[in-house]
């Protein structure tokens, strides 16, 4: 790999129905732990982390999403600009994976990605740990295989199979990134500020979502501020610091 790689920032997006466990999935990866308690993602939750990929340094930022109907508004915002798109299900529940044809068809439709029969999907069945199982491997992966997405099986709770999605989501993710030219002066400058604005752009957006996210649980559910001061707790204690210029 080219050093021109070195600091790129790929974009991921988790969606899935509610409780299929994508924030455990994703926590599982990033922070290394695990809780058997629900709590449902309210709007979005970003987490970020670097990888190295063939000695280059890979950024990768997790967008968690929430499965439920209600925050599905935040779609084009969250979803504009992603790299990679990883489908989760719950392999005991054959309606998660079902509803995965859909998910994937409102990401492609609210992404515009510019070539969407190449954007790469990563379809992970979780809770491969539980005995009740509805879908059966192989299902899944005629399925992936007919929608051209890589598969993979894991828990979260048991942290089988967690880091390799990843890195296969770093990996496709960054052939989505613009092919980086020549590399040194002003170029190199021009790029590395390039990159600066976009990530800085991106936490704006982060930003605004979260407000308005406040702002609809405010109105819709009269929640109590704790609820507000947690989610703009989670907003200000997400590491952007790499981000920022
Ligand atoms: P929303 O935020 O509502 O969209 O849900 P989610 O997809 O983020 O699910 P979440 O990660 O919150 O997990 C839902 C429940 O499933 C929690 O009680 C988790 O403890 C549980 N869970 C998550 N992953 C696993 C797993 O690998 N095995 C088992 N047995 N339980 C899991
Ligand atoms: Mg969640």
């Amino acid at each position: 790999m080219s050093e021109g790689k070195a600091g790129v920032s790929v974009k991921v997006v988790l969606i899935g129905n509610s409780g299929v466990g994508k924030s455990s999935f994703m926590n599982r990866y990033v922070n290394h732990r695990f809780t058997n308690m629900y709590r449902a993602t309210i709007g979005t939750d970003f987490l970020s982390k670097t990888v190295n990929l063939d000695g280059a340094t890979v950024t990768l930022q997790l967008w968690d999403t929430a499965g439920t109907e209600r925050f599905q508004s935040l779609g084009t915002p969250l979803y504009r600009g992603a790299h990679c798109c990883m489908l989760v299900f719950d392999v005991t529940s054959k309606a998660s994976f079902s509803a995965l044809e859909l998910w994937r068809k409102e990401f492609l439709f609210q992404a515009e990605p510019q070539d969407p029969a190449d954007f790469p999907f990563i379809v992970i069945g979780n809770k491969s740990d539980l005995g009740d199982r509805e879908v059966s491997c192989r299902t899944a992966k005629q399925w992936c295989e007919e929608i051209g997405a890589d598969f993979f099986e894991g828990s979260a709770k048991e942290d089988v199979g967690v880091e390799k999605p990843f890195l296969k989501a770093a990996q496709s993710g960054l052939q989505q990134c613009r092919p980086p030219v020549l590399i040194s002066g002003e170029k190199k400058r021009s790029d590395d500020n390039t990159r600066r604005l976009e990530s800085s752009t991106m936490i704006i957006q982060t930003w605004l979502l979260m407000m308005q996210i406040c702002l609809e649980q405010k109105r819709k559910e009269k929640m109590m501020s704790s609820v507000i001061e947690d989610k703009c707790f989670i907003c200000f204690h997400t590491d952007f610091s790499s981000h920022l210029i």
